[in-house]
Order: C-alpha cells, then sequence, then structure tokens
C-alpha cells in the first residue's frame, strides 16, 4: 500500500472515517473489489469470454471504435486472439519492408505467450542542449529489413543519443488499462514533490480527439491496449492498419517502393495490410492475460517476509506501488472507446508500480509523448513476474538485481543510499522478497 496515498484518500474522507480505519487504503472507497487472480500461463482471466459472449459486457455493448472494427463472431475467441498474437506474419502478409520482427510473441514469450524476452529495440536522436530531435525516420531505428537497400542504420552524422529497450512483459496489461486517470494522478499527487512522478497525457487512437494518461511502454507512451497494438503491428512488424495507415521509413525515406503490400489508407481500402481486425485481436488477447503471479514457495519463506517489510520500510514502494484499484464495472475508459466489465473491473492488482515516470538518473534521452522534461525519465516498470526477467532496466545493461538497485539515483536516491545502508543479511532479505516476485 502507498502510504501516501492512503493518507489523502482518508484525509478526503473526513475525520469521522479517520478512527474507524487508520490503515485503509484507496480501495476502501470502492466497494466489491477482490484481487484479480494470478498466472503464469496464457489462459484466460475471463474477459475474452465475456466480451465475446452474449452478456451485458459483450462487445456490441462495450467497444465503441468508429475508426477500429468489430471483431466477427466466428473470430472472436481467446484461442483466436492467442493465436493471433503468437502468429508468424511474412511479406505476402504485409510484414516490413522494415521491421524488428515478425510476430508479437517472438519478443514476448517467457515463460509463456505474452511475457517478455531478453530482445532489445534500439533508439537514435539528436540533443543540441535545450531539445531532443529524432533521428531522421523516427527514433526507433528499425532492425530488420526485407531490402537490403533499406536497411536502417544510423545515418545522422550529428546523432548523439542512442538508447536500448527491454521487451516487457504484457500479461496483466488489462488491469492496468482499467485503471482510471484519477487514480494514477491521486497516486503522483500523494508522492513527496522530491520523488513526485510525472503523469503523461497521450493520444488513444480508438477514440479520435480523446487522450488519457499514459501507462505502457518505457516512456509511459500509450494508454490503451489497441493504441498500443496498432502502434507495434506498424513498428515492430512493418503492417499498417486503420489506426496506424502509414508505413514507417527508411531513415526517412519513403519505402512504398518495395512494399509488395501497399500501406492501407482507411480511403483506400483496396490495398489494406490489414483491416485493423488483427489489431483488436492482440488486444484481446492481451486484456485476457491474468497478472504474474508469485513463486509461491518462495514468497512463504522467512527471508522473503522479512524482506517485503524491508522494501517498504526503505522507501522502494513509493514508486514500485504495491496495489492498485482498477475501476468499477460498467466504467468508461479509452475516450469512451471501452467500457470495463466484470473480468477486469473492482481487482486488485499488485503491480509494483506507480505506471509514472521518474528520473532516477538512468534516462536513455529519448521524447516520445512526455515532452522535452521527460528526456531522461523513465516509467517505473512493474516489478510483477521480475523473477522470469534476467535483464533488468530499460536497456536491459543490469545483469543482476543488486545492480540494478545500485544504479537508481536521482528521486530515487535515497532508496539506493537505504539498501547500501543495509546489513548483508538484511539485503539478502530484500533480494529473497524481490526474487519471489
Ligand atoms: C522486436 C520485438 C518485439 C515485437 C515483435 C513486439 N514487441 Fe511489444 N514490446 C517490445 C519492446 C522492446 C517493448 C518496450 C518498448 C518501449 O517501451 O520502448 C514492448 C512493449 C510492448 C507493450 C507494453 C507493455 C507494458 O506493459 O508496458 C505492449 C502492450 C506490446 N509490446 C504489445 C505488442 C504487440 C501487440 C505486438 C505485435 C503486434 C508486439 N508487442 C510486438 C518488443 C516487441
Ligand atoms: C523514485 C522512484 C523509484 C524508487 C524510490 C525506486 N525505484 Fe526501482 N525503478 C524506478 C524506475 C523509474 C526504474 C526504471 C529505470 C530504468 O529502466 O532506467 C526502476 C527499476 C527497478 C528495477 C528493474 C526492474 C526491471 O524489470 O528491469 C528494480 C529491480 C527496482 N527498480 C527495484 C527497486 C528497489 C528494490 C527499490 C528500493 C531500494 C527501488 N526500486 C526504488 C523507480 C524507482
Amino acid at each position: 500500500m502507498n502510504r501516501f496515498l492512503s493518507f489523502r484518500v482518508l484525509a478526503s474522507l473526513g475525520a469521522v472515517m479517520l478512527g474507524l480505519a487508520i490503515t485503509a487504503t484507496q480501495t476502501h472507497t470502492q466497494a466489491g473489489v477482490t484481487d484479480a487472480v494470478p498466472g503464469l500461463s496464457a489462459t484466460s482471466n475471463g474477459f475474452a469470454e465475456e466480451f465475446c459472449g452474449v452478456g451485458p459486457f459483450r462487445q456490441a455493448v462495450v467497444a465503441n471504435s468508429p475508426n477500429s472494427p468489430e471483431i466477427p463472431p466466428g473470430e472472436c475467441s481467446f484461442d483466436t486472439a492467442a493465436q493471433e498474437f503468437g502468429a508468424i506474419d511474412t511479406e505476402a502478409e504485409g510484414l516490413g519492408p522494415i521491421f524488428n520482427n515478425s510476430g508479437c510473441g517472438t519478443c514476448h514469450f517467457t515463460p509463456d505467450l505474452g511475457g517478455s524476452s531478453q530482445i532489445t529495440e534500439k533508439r537514435a536522436g539528436f540533443f543540441n542542449g535545450s531539445t531532443f530531435f529524432d533521428h531522421p525516420g523516427g527514433s526507433l531505428i528499425q532492425d530488420r529489413s526485407l531490402d537490403p537497400a533499406q536497411q536502417e542504420v544510423v545515418t545522422d552524422p550529428k546523432t548523439n543519443v542512442f538508447a536500448f529497450r527491454s521487451s516487457l512483459n504484457v500479461a496483466g496489461d488489462g488491469f492496468v488499462e482499467a485503471i482510471s486517470n484519477t487514480t494514477l494522478q491521486n497516486i503522483a499527487n500523494g508522492q513527496p514533490i522530491s520523488i513526485r512522478g510525472q503523469v503523461v497525457s497521450v493520444a488513444v487512437f480508438e477514440a479520435p480527439g480523446s487522450n488519457r494518461v499514459g501507462r505502457f511502454g518505457w516512456k509511459g507512451q500509450q494508454a490503451s491496449m489497441v493504441s498500443f497494438s496498432a502502434d507495434a503491428y506498424v513498428n515492430e512488424m512493418g503492417i499498417t492498419s486503420p489506426l496506424q495507415p502509414d508505413e514507417n521509413t527508411s531513415n526517412g525515406v519513403p519505402v512504398g517502393a518495395r512494399d509488395t503490400v501497399p500501406a492501407g489508407h482507411p480511403d483506400d481500402p483496396a490495398f489494406p495490410d490489414t483491416d485493423g481486425v488483427d489489431v483488436e485481436l492482440f488486444a484481446l488477447f492481451m486484456r485476457s492475460l491474468p497478472p504474474p503471479a508469485r513463486d509461491a514457495r518462495r514468497a512463504a519463506t522467512t527471508a522473503a517476509q522479512t524482506g517485503s517489510n524491508i522494501f517498504d520500510s526503505i522507501g522502494c514502494d513509493n514508486c514500485h506501488v504495491r496495489s492498485i484499484v482498477t475501476v468499477a464495472p460498467g466504467t468508461l475508459i479509452n475516450g469512451g472507446a471501452l467500457r470495463v466489465g466484470n473480468a477486469l473491473g473492482n481487482k486488485r492488482i499488485r503491480p509494483f508500480s506507480d505506471f509514472l515516470l521518474h528520473d532516477v538518473d538512468t534516462g536513455d534521452g529519448i521524447v516520445q509523448n512526455g515532452g522535452q522534461g521527460s528526456r531522461n525519465r523513465m516509467r517505473t516498470p512493474p516489478l510483477w513476474g521480475l523473477r522470469l526477467r534476467g535483464r533488468f532496466m530499460h536497456d536491459g545493461q543490469s545483469l543482476t538485481l543488486t545492480d540494478a538497485i545500485r544504479r537508481h539515483g536521482n528521486q530515487a536516491d535515497f532508496a539506493r543510499d537505504a539498501f547500501n545502508a543495509l546489513g548483508s543479511t538484511s539485503k539478502s532479505n530484500l533480494l529473497a522478497f524481490l526474487n519471489s516476485l
């Protein structure tokens, strides 16, 4: 629980309540909250059954995107969505011309479809001392090309910002999407000024004209599963869709000449890479995944339990927030494009993240949706599923947890110093806790 948050919420409840529940969390203001059931395999949390079924939260009722298609009844199921997410695409299916890999599952597969991997991506740009500029063609430098002449490389001699970004786990993201803007804003407001996270406002592609608090990606650059899917489809795989109709360039040079499946603008439906149903299926799959489960045996050890208390006492939980509650069923999110149902609504998750951007002295210098001030800020990564990763931090350059913690500075220097000051038993207890996540 976030101490600062609970204080704020309690204060707003008024003095009468204070005496009743001094340890109340944010969750006590919302009735009917239950724990999200975690898991480690790609099985449905119930979202797909609700969305594809005939009940009150079926697709026709909850999905409302003027520019993104409905999933046809025959294709709407968890299995079809998993198949689409795990599929490998070929050039004939729109892959490339420039891309990073040939399927979502190629980078999101540990310990199962929807997890993460050791694969990193490359970004580059130019910082002139006050402003960051994308490398020509965008800061993401795709690593692969179907045409040797179109291989993206760093071409601009001015380039002085280079970054790696590690693949992220997507399991549990449906719950994260179902956190309200207000909850994230309240977490920020509750953090002391010296460590306060930045709330980033980003566009929701499937609700044109709407913005929402970003929470996905190392820069909090997206807020919705459908938007991230369309973005990943074109940027990772070179496959355009109605929500991202423009083909990537190769270092700023159009690649259309090589593209045997030309980009399909909505006004040119004759030649779409895709009609957008697959984008909706990726979102369906990710929304249906349970959050990563802890290792129950390790979590039950005295070492891990003691370490869990140390995690809070040295202030790690200020940013790696333990528990957050999603909106109530029936609530509209994503600028009205999705109504949350029973599978994802009123759920308590334990992500160990505030989903906000912080400067902990590791910033990668890249600006995405957070403005120039976000150059050196990174989103607090959720620590759920941490034991399933072997390379830590956005760049994957920390190979031990101790190194990852020691790299924390600036807004997190107090926590790093407190970690360094721990005795060896306390340190190993903290690590036992982290290794149980
Ligand atoms: C080449 C490897 C690769 C491929 C292919 C790939 N991803 Fe990713 N994915 C990543 C990386 C790296 C990140 C972190 C990117 C960042 O924040 O800069 C990421 C982040 C994400 C996130 C954000 C997760 C979070 O909780 O913040 C989502 C959602 C996602 N990917 C979905 C997809 C989908 C859907 C596809 C297929 C259309 C896909 N990815 C294909 C590597 C990949
Ligand atoms: C001020 C906010 C803040 C505090 C306090 C904080 N962290 Fe972090 N933590 C972050 C951010 C931001 C990152 C990502 C940095 C990056 O990737 O460059 C991070 C990354 C991590 C990672 C790497 C996770 C991964 O998947 O790669 C671990 C492990 C971690 N923190 C543990 C801790 C522990 C343990 C403490 C307490 C000693 C702590 N953090 C305190 C913000 C914070």
